[in-house]
């Protein structure tokens, strides 16, 4: 499927790389990623009738050809990159853990998932979503294989192209209490006993110069922008600096795990790390109205201090992992709060399909519950938390373009207490409140470090508010509602509460 003529395309990535992984970083850290399950997004054909189980673990029919349809869908709350599932051919048919429909069962590197349509389909979408100014973001897994069979039954020559015994690791068993065992979590195998995950021995040159050659060769075929990694921590970290090079892309890993100083870590071989280490403390603290505001605080300036560079890891509070926020909690204003959390703090926010309809997963909280189609939502575009998202997302991007310098500051907490956290990054002042709808009205005062008197407009509701002669803001809190603050002068061409949206060269030249 992808030609071997990698030698040109790895010679001058290889050469280019130092320039373009700054610029491409650079140009991450200003995104925000929307992230799709390709199964479970759109239908070639529209069609949003016929039932998609997902407690049978089923493939549901969602396409490449789905996603480029619905683009407005994404494009409309104001998303500027699509992440994709992993498009490489699967374990076939049916196992006790049901079909692979997700993607995380690869068995042939250089063919597609046909159910997810053509090479051709493919490229649409890549055309499709760079024509709009967006960027596509590929789920690649490199760690291990998938196999339909008790372990010692794993016949190796269904795999292509590591198809020898010799370039997978024994079967072991990983032990997730004790990650110190680098051997243990990096060389024993993911998966279970019915679908075990032979790991690959990612330390060798013959593995490591295959994955180069084929990355290399897949982001030139389709115009791939970045790349998400899946089970990232479980491969050796020596293996990531060449597979990189190779790439020449946007990187971030799947470090699955609390720890902030682990997570962190691995910023060493990665440029990109998803936040799990706030991941936990954030659903925490909003997934009940007694939830931990300090365990957020203290998460907040853990990773600060751990993290190499907080402005390119991945924040998020729903994935394809964990539970659907609206499973812990059906109060609307806690799922406000996490959103604006997750779209407003440090990090590249990503946004998990059917968090923008408030999607409960119904069954249960978690895989394979949290997987539903997104076509039972009608693709609503009138959902209270798709406008909330789309106004987050524009309230960031003015941020960024009114002050190039914005994704630089760290957010920071300026106040704390058991119910309400505010944080403060660049002009932006975002108060969160684990209250809940039914939270009664109280005035909070923050010192906010304005300047004294300054006119400020709250994004969410556009209600003004003046700064006290200290530049601080007494916020009128009120059931459990999330706050935004920015200078009223300064939104000019934010689209936002009656300012214009588009900031005119002199607007841009003198309001600096
Ligand atoms: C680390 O993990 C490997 C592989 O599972 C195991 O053989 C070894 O005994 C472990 N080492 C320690 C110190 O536990």
């Amino acid at each position: 499927m992808f030609s071997s003529n990698m030698i040109t395309t790895l010679a001058l990535s290889l050469a280019l790389c130092p320039l373009t992984f700054a610029a491409r970083a650079a140009e991450w850290r200003s995104r925000t990623i929307f992230q799709v399950l390709t199964d479970r997004f759109a239908r070639s054909d529209g069609s949003t009738s016929a039932a998609c189980k997902t407690a049978d673990r089923v493939y549901c029919g969602g396409t490449y050809q789905g996603i480029t349809n619905h683009l407005d869908y994404i494009q409309g709350m104001g998303f500027d990159e699509v992440w994709i599932s992993p498009i490489t051919e699967q374990v076939q048919g049916n196992t006790p853990d049901g079909y692979a429909y997700h993607g995380y069962w690869q068995q042939n590197l250089n063919e597609l998932n046909s159910n997810f349509g053509s090479g051709n389909d493919l490229k649409a979408l890549s055309s499709a979503l760079h024509s709009r100014g967006m960027l596509l973001m590929l789920d690649v897994v490199v760690n291990h294989n998938g196999y339909n069979g008790a372990p010692a039954t794993v016949d190796y020559s269904v795999f292509s192209p590591f198809n020898k015994k010799s370039q997978y690791h024994p079967y072991c068993t990983i032990d997730y209490s004790d990650t110190s065992n680098t051997t243990n979590i990096e060389q024993c195998w993911m998966g279970d006993t019915n679908v075990p995950l032979p790991d690959l021995r990612t330390e060798d040159a013959d593995v490591a110069a295959g994955y180069q050659s084929w990355i290399s060769n897949l982001i030139s075929e389709y115009s791939i922008d970045g790349l998400r990694l899946d089970s990232a921590m479980e491969v050796n970290t020596g293996f990531w600096s060449g597979f990189h090079n190779a790439a020449g892309v946007y990187m971030i890993g799947e470090i699955y795990e609390a720890d902030a100083g682990y997570v962190c870590g691995f910023q060493n071989y990665l440029p990109g790390v998803m936040n799990y280490a706030t991941y936990f403390p954030l659903v925490a603290a909003f997934e009940s109205t007694s939830g931990s505001i300090s365990g957020l605080a203290n998460m907040i300036n853990t990773v600060k201090a751990d993290c190499s560079d907080t402005s390119i890891i991945g924040t998020f509070s729903e994935n394809h992992d964990q539970s659907r926020f609206a499973s812990l909690t059906g109060d609307m204003a806690l799922a406000r709060n996490v959103i604006s959390y997750t779209m407003l703090a440090d990090g590249v926010p990503i946004i998990y399909q059917g968090q923008e309809q408030h999607y409960n997963a119904l069954g249960g909280s978690s895989d394979p519950y949290n997987r539903e189609a997104l076509w039972l939502s009608d693709y609503n575009t009138n959902a209270p938390l798709y406008g909330l998202i789309a106004t987050l997302n524009k309230a960031r991007k003015h941020a960024i373009s009114d002050d190039s310098a914005y994704l630089s500051y760290e957010n920071y907490p300026i106040y704390t207490d058991t119910t309400t956290i505010a944080m403060r990054k660049g002009k932006m002042v975002t108060v969160l409140s684990n209250k809940g709808a039914e939270g009664a009205a109280y005035s909070q005062t923050i010192a906010a470090g304005y300047a004294g008197g300054v006119a400020l407009t709250e994004l969410l509701t556009c209600a003004k508010l003046t700064a006290g002669p200290r530049g601080n803001i007494v916020v009128p809190m009120a059931n459990g509602e999330p706050r935004v603050y920015y200078p009223t002068a300064a939104l000019s061409g934010s689209g936002l509460c009656g300012a214009s949206s588009k900031r005119s060269y002199v607007m841009r030249r003198f309001t600096a």
